[in-house]
């Protein structure tokens, strides 16, 4: 198989990850639930890997960052815990689900008014649009580092500078770019940075988190059991107790930690600049191909991430094709991104998408390209 589905998950992972579940399964016992060493076990190394990940997108302290399941549980928890009733919020049409179901549920149960960055044709964004949005009662913004559909990055930086000059939080799903380049929460100005584990960061499925900036009052999403303050009917204030009811994937944080340092001592810039080069070299291998329709803006640096369709061929069916006949692994159809596919004109259609990660291969880049080819020189032969 030629896996280019690495938006969705990542499919190879650093040999060390699975060694680190596979020592942790073997050694943790629940963190914070006792004095025992499995239990130490398993705080040390919990604690281990909210220092690595602090250090990693700039989170002021290690006890702000919290561990969730994936970066739609930590979107739930920063938007349910942030927003109140009769707010303002300011999204985008990039958003995924995971940022737009939980605004549309606030939306229809809290009052909460929504307005969206508009994304035209191509799927550009005009961040400017952030600033002619704003209003006297505008918490947020919650936004995408990148279109999971395009693979655009926003100027994330220019959305903080303007949330910061207009005392508004700033939430950033960074689901498709943590761990594939460097990522400073305070120069972006992000008030929570929201992470998926499995994705770039190479880590295991049912990791992921948020980093908070200091002194947000941040309400907590689910409440239960901590392992501390048993006898308060509330949960306790103190992060990142606050926000981390019920034991933690203890054997999955121990793979992402083991995927940071392999990520550190990597270097990101390599990283990204691997990714880069494997999506230029498909870019020009497809723009060109009659009948071939590329999203997205390609003059500027990028996620690793190309979608496209093939005439009018139906997404998932061309997707199927790439599968049975070449073994390419892609993603087609929507893509959770409602409002992009809206924008671009694909709803019916859906989209193709590749997608790349440090291990793919150029070869595989090269085949990828010949199969894209020979599927639009027969569709073209069909018409
Ligand atoms: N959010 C993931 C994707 O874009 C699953 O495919």
């Amino acid at each position: 198989m030629i896996y280019l589905d690495n938006a969705a998950t990542t499919l190879k992972k650093p040999p060390q990850t699975a060694q680190a579940v596979w020592e942790a399964m073997q050694s943790l016992g629940n963190s914070a639930r006792g004095a025992h060493e499995g239990s130490l076990n398993a705080a040390r190394t919990v604690y281990a890997a909210r220092e690595k990940l602090a250090a990693l997108f700039h989170c002021p302290r290690a006890d702000h960052v919290v561990f969730a399941c994936n970066a739609t549980e930590a979107l739930n928890i920063a938007i349910h815990g942030l927003i109140d009733p009769g707010d303002h919020v300011i999204s985008t049409d990039w958003e995924h689900n995971s940022v737009l179901r939980p605004l549309y549920r606030l939306e229809a149960e809290k009052g909460v008014r929504l307005s969206f960055v508009p994304a035209d044709r191509q799927g550009r964004i005009d961040c400017g649009d952030f600033e002619r949005l704003l209003r006297p009662d505008t918490k947020a913004i919650v936004c995408t580092h990148a279109s999971n559909l395009t693979g655009d990055l926003m100027d994330i930086e220019r959305v903080g500078a303007i949330a910061r000059a207009h005392g508004v939080l700033l939430i950033v799903d960074a689901a498709q770019t943590a761990g594939t380049r460097p990522l400073d929460m305070q120069r972006i100005g992000a008030d929570v940075l929201c992470f998926t584990g499995h994705k770039g960061l190479m880590g295991p499925q049912g990791t992921g988190g948020l980093c908070l900036r200091e002194g947000l009052p941040i309400r907590p999403f689910k409440v239960g059991g901590t392992g501390v303050q048993t006898y308060s009917p509330a949960q306790p204030a103190q992060l990142p107790a606050r926000l981390e009811a019920g034991t933690l994937n203890g054997h999955g944080i121990a793979g992402l930690a083991a995927s940071v340092d392999f990520l550190e001592a990597t270097g990101l810039e390599t990283i990204r600049e691997r990714e880069a080069m494997l999506t230029r070299r498909f870019y020009e291998g497809v723009e060109a191909l009659p009948g071939v329709t590329v999203y997205g803006d390609f003059t500027r640096d990028r996620a690793a991430i190309v979608s496209l369709n093939i005439g009018d061929w139906d997404s998932a069916a061309a997707a199927d094709a790439l599968f049975e006949r070449y073994g390419i692994a892609v993603r087609a159809g929507a893509h959770c991104a409602p409002r992009m596919h809206e924008a671009l004109g694909t709803r019916e259609q859906g989209a193709i998408r590749f997608s790349f990660s440090w291990y793919t291969e150029a070869e595989e880049i090269d085949a990828a390209v010949r199969a894209v080819g020979e599927l639009a020189e027969e569709a073209g032969a069909a018409l």
